[in-house]
């Protein structure tokens, strides 16, 4: 069995890589305690949640918390219900919080981990592309806020990640291509080699082979461990991690979180940043129209869904977590493979980008 260890200053805990969910049993078991909530959604549970309490010991005591499926679990009202839930069914602090789904079951059951009973152990089970190469490693729970994008969260490490390979394969088609808008990130913020390997097997990306995955996967996972090692809090080099999402998390929030994936919206905020990159003299026009070209090839926006109102696009991305002021602050590329923070960017280049990607964007 694979495995990747996530090194904190204070502890480590590791990532398990397996094909067969059914072999997560020889690990698993080493990870959790006596009372076990599952907290999922019905999808999910329809497709895994038999095969994967099989891999718990018979031993201990195992339920399951639904949510409903999509962005709005991630709220304060389902956040509220599954806190009611624990204090009313007498769960204490041996309790072991298990998150079987996709990154908002993963940022939710985390966020719930971290603060009920002043924290509880809680594991991953991530069955999305997006969680397994990102959200579920590194710590970071939230849920969301009308006015903004996981307004409301921690940063609590789980106490093991275990991905499945297997579970991709019922992945419908848009959340698989969402989750490599995520891929695409680690290729342009630190590792040109692996954006190249990206280029030469889209096809193989594409058709979810098993063996590119496999490599895809881990080496993400990698990467993303290597940066929470340095940086855990989220005070420097992490916030590299966040390329394309400080438009991204904006396009979500304007729209409700009903127009655009996770990914999608971060496609598009690549695309934003990277044409920013280039405006501002850091990235040359090739690489720009090349980064473009592989999110094409990999089915991924370039172009908005429909037009957008860009002040409140603005407003939004005012209040982005990463601000020191009211300041939006930008991932912005230093050329392919290496990324910078940029603090200073006037708003008229804001909306020639954002106007760059739907002709129709109104400015005010
Ligand atoms: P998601 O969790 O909504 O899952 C996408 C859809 O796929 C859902 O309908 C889900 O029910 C379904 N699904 C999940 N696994 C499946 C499977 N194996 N087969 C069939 N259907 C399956 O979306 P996501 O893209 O996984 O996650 C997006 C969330 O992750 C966002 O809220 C985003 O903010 C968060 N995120 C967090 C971090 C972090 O570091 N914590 C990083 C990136 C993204
Ligand atoms: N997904 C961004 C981070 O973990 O920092």
């Amino acid at each position: 069995m694979n495995q990747t260890v996530v090194s904190l200053r204070d502890r480590q805990y590791s990532v398990y890589f397996q094909n067969d969910m059914k072999h997560g049993e020889n690990w698993i078991r080493h990870h959790v305690q006596r009372q076990i909530l599952i907290i999922t959604n019905a999808e999910v549970a329809n497709l895994f949640l038999e095969k994967f309490v099989r891999t718990l010991p018979s031993t201990h005591v195992v339920e399951t918390y639904y949510v409903p499926d999509g962005e709005q679990a991630k709220s304060l009202t389902h956040y509220e219900a599954i806190i009611k839930y624990l204090i009313e069914n007498h769960y204490h602090r041996d309790t072991t919080l298990i998150g079987l789904g996709g990154g908002v079951i993963g940022d939710l059951t985390g966020f719930v981990a971290a603060t009920y009973c002043r924290g509880v152990p809680y594991i991953h089970i991530p069955t999305t592309l997006l969680a397994q190469v990102d959200s579920s490693i590194g710590g970071k729970t939230g849920i969301n806020h009308v006015l903004g994008k996981n307004m409301m969260g921690a940063v609590y490490q789980p106490t093991a990640v275990g991905i499945f390979y297997e579970v991709l394969l019922t992945l419908p088609e848009r959340a698989y291509i969402a989750g490599l808008a995520e891929v695409v990130k680690y290729g342009l913020i630190q590792d040109a080699h692996f954006f190249e390997w990206i280029e030469q097997n889209t096809h193989k990306i594409r058709a979810r082979d098993q063996v590119a995955l496999m490599y895809l996967i881990q080496h993400c996972c990698e990467i993303k461990a290597g940066i929470v090692a340095q940086d855990e809090h989220d005070h420097g080099v992490r916030r590299l991690l966040n390329f394309g999402h400080t438009f991204g998390h904006a396009l979500e929030a304007a729209s409700e979180y009903s127009l655009y994936l996770h990914g999608e919206a971060v496609s598009l905020g690549m695309v934003m940043a990277s044409r920013m990159s280039n405006e501002l003299g850091y990235l040359s026009s090739s690489e720009c129209l090349r980064i473009e070209q592989l999110l094409i090839n990999l089915s991924l926006p370039v172009k908005l869904f429909e037009p957008i109102s860009i002040r409140p696009l603005r407003d939004l991305m005012a209040r982005d977590k990463k601000n020191s002021s009211t300041d939006p602050c930008f991932i912005l590329l230093d050329g392919i493979g290496k990324a910078k923070l940029v603090y200073k960017v006037s708003s008229n280049l804001i909306n020639k980008v954002v106007i760059s990607c739907h002709e129709s964007a109104l400015v005010d």
